[in-house]
């Protein structure tokens, strides 16, 4: 099973809920760089100010900020196990760093799988999603409720809606994305690392498209 892997696809396509998924079953290490980025932003450093504003606005946070902050990551993680990163790279300029950084520890990319979605059903989910502020978990009022009303399953903390879930910034991370991932997805084409999956299936039909690109 390829193991080193890289999650593309808009706001709300559900990268996170199948890193959760791949996590639990094949104990796929998760990185989000959003995550990262907001935790940054709650820890009120002079970075987490500025990285604040961009994530409010819905607006990418710069690449040199999100390179250091990825650079973190790459140089203390045990790459032996394999990995999913979600939500980087998100620019061309990502990708290349990220491809020389890999090969310096000859553990490249194996597979970037591309989740396919539209405005509409992104909409939908994005408007009703909660998330953890302390271990990311996300869940949805209709589709996916927590066992217990705005607690997280596991445990952790009151869950909340993200500041940047509102329509219109939904809207604009969406045209963001959509402007952005073009030169990444043909790079990656290029490259023949791209499987395209089908992101407004089902969660199970979804994760079972998943398990056949990784094999
Ligand atoms: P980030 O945190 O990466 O957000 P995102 O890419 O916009 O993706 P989301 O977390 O919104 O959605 P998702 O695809 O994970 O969907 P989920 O599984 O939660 O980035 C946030 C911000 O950080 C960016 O806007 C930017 O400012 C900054 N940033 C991050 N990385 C950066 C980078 N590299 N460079 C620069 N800036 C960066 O699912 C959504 C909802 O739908 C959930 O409620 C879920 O339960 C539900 N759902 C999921 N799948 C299904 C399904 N199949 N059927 C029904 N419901 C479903």
């Amino acid at each position: 099973m390829k193991r080193r892997v890289i999650l593309l696809g808009p706001p709300g396509s559900g990268k996170g809920t199948i890193a959760a998924q791949l996590q639990q079953r094949f104990g796929l290490p998760h990185v989000s760089s959003g995550h990262l980025l907001r935790k940054e932003a709650e820890s009120g450093s002079p970075v987490g100010k500025r990285v604040q504003m961009f994530l409010e606005k819905g607006e990418l946070v710069p690449d040199a900020i999100v390179l250091e902050l990825m650079a973190g990551w790459w140089n203390s993680a045990p790459l032996e196990n394999g990995f999913m990163l979600d939500g980087f790279p998100r620019a061309l300029v990502q990708a290349q760093a990220l491809d020389d950084w890999l090969l310096a520890k000859r553990a490249p990319i194996e597979v970037v799988l591309l989740y396919d979605c539209n405005l509409e059903v992104v909409l939908d989910r994005i408007t009703g999603r909660l998330s953890c502020p302390s271990c990311g978990r996300v869940y949805h009022i209709r589709s996916l409720p927590p066992k217990v009303a705005g607690r997280c399953d596991a445990g952790c903390a009151a869950l909340i809606q993200r500041s940047d879930d509102s329509e219109s910034v939904t809207r604009k991370r969406f045209e963001i994305y959509a402007r952005q991932a073009e030169p990444m997805v043909t790079y990656y084409r290029h490259q023949g690392k791209l499987a395209v999956i089908d992101a407004t299936k089902p969660p199970a039909d979804r994760f079972e498209e998943t398990v056949r690109a990784l094999n």
